[in-house]
């Protein structure tokens, strides 16, 4: 338990009586002079007091005059680590099961009975909340570092991989010129320019495979912090359009379906750009005979759910007329080396990266496809607080609750 000088407990609870007994009971366990014990009445001042301060503890009732606990507790929720922001021990009334199983899986560590608070109780699920707080804390972050050496670990089998497929790629291109110089050296005023441009061409693409796959693996791999600006989802969209519009071939229809005012978001607009790229390019590659490729954005309110965070989001749909993907393979996407597709022709990198922007840009991804009948990806980017001139970019681009 990481001991501060001093703890601050706070109880939320509209009826005076009652935080009075709660407090006094907390003094009589010598919380006194350990712990602030500050108070609310009302599920608005709860939610201001938590976002200023980091509580050690937050007894908090049921009923509240302006929403219920539940409701708060759902605000306070973070699907990434699945914890409210603070330690939380629910106070409810008598037959309320439901509520009580309700309470632990939106992020409360334990419950009490109104009618059976005692002192002893009450220091129980105090400290029982606080150690499983921080027990699932640590978990997290041990989590984290297990999946990042997954990562290299996963690097490191594909090296020699790698090392392999540039061989071959080394082989063309020497290959190639070997013949060309061979050509130019027996009979250098007979060099016919449609035979060298081939040749030139081969070598360009197979060179540039290479290069993408090296990008690929470089961005993969490293850890540092995205570059994160306040932008305009449309005009990162537009930009990508510029380059998808000469890539995608004629048989494939693009439309762009944007929103009036797109809300700002906060992310790297560089890495949006790939992601986007990366998708049509996945599009393209399920609509061999053609189809359709539609970009839309939207503004979004969300409540709460267990993947996603409430709030304000603009919302990035991708959907495709293509083959669409079994539920097998949907549900793989995006672990990184996952492809479908022959080798030499796909990383697998591509979702799996946009997985990790989404997640550093404390969005949501999803998937919705079906056999031939087309693929969906929605993209879900929390509303930045600041306009788009503001271009603020904070060092870890992590915003703080309530700035702005
Ligand atoms: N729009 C889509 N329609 C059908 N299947 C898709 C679609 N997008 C992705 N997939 C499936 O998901 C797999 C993983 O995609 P991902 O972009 O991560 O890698 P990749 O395209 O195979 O390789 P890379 O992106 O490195 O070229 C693909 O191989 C394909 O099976
Ligand atoms: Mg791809």
């Amino acid at each position: 338990m990481t001991d501060k000088a001093q703890l601050e407990i706070l109880i939320i609870d509209d009826n005076k009586v009652d935080r009075e007994a709660i407090r006094r009971a907390l003094k009589g366990l010598g919380y006194g002079e350990r712990a602030v014990i500050h108070d609310a009445d009302s599920g608005r001042g709860g939610l201001e007091f938590i976002a200023r301060r980091n509580v050690d503890c937050v007894f908090l009732d049921y009923r509240l005059p302006d929403m219920d606990g539940l409701a708060l507790l759902k605000q306070l929720y973070d699907p990434k680590t699945d914890l409210a922001k603070s330690p939380i021990v629910m106070l409810t009334g008598q037959g309320s099961e439901a509520v009580m199983l309700e309470a632990l899986r939106w992020g409360a560590q334990d419950y009490l009975l109104k009618d059976n608070i005692t002192p002893a109780a009450l220091n129980i699920a105090l400290k029982k909340a606080q150690e499983l707080f921080e027990l699932k804390q640590n978990r997290r972050l041990a989590e984290e570092q297990l999946h990042h050496m997954r990562k290299l670990e996963a690097v490191g089998q594909l090296t020699s991989g790698i090392a392999h497929d540039f061989n071959n790629l080394l082989t063309v291109v020497l290959g190639n010129l070997h013949l060309l110089k061979e050509k130019v050296e027996a009979k250098p005023d007979k060099i016919d320019p449609e035979y060298v441009l081939k040749k030139i061409h081969t070598m360009e693409t197979v060179a540039r495979n290479g290069a993408d796959l090296i990008k690929r693996l470089m961005v993969f791999t490293r850890q540092r912090p995205l570059q994160h600006q306040v932008v305009n989802v449309n005009d990162c969209i537009r930009n990508a359009l510029e380059i998808l519009k000469r890539s995608l071939g004629e048989t494939i229809e693009i439309e762009m379906k944007p929103a009036k005012e797109p809300w700002p978001v906060l992310i790297d607009p560089e890495e949006f750009g790939n992601v986007l790229i990366n998708m049509a390019v996945n599009a393209r590659d399920a609509m061999p005979k053609g189809g359709r490729l539609t970009i839309a954005t939207q503004n979004m309110a969300i409540e709460a759910s267990r993947e996603i965070k409430a709030g304000n989001y603009t919302l990035v749909t991708v959907s495709d007329t293509g083959t669409g993907m079994t539920p097998e393979v949907a549900q793989r996407i995006f672990e990184p080396f996952f492809t479908t597709k022959p080798a030499g022709e796909g990383t697998g990198l591509g979702l799996s990266m946009a997985y990790g922007f989404v997640k550093q840009s404390n969005g949501h991804i999803s998937v919705e496809s079906r056999e031939n009948a087309g693929t969906t990806f929605r993209i879900y980017l929390p509303r930045a607080e600041t306009s788009p001139e503001a271009k603020t970019a904070p060092a870890h681009g992590r915003r703080e609750k309530n700035a702005g």
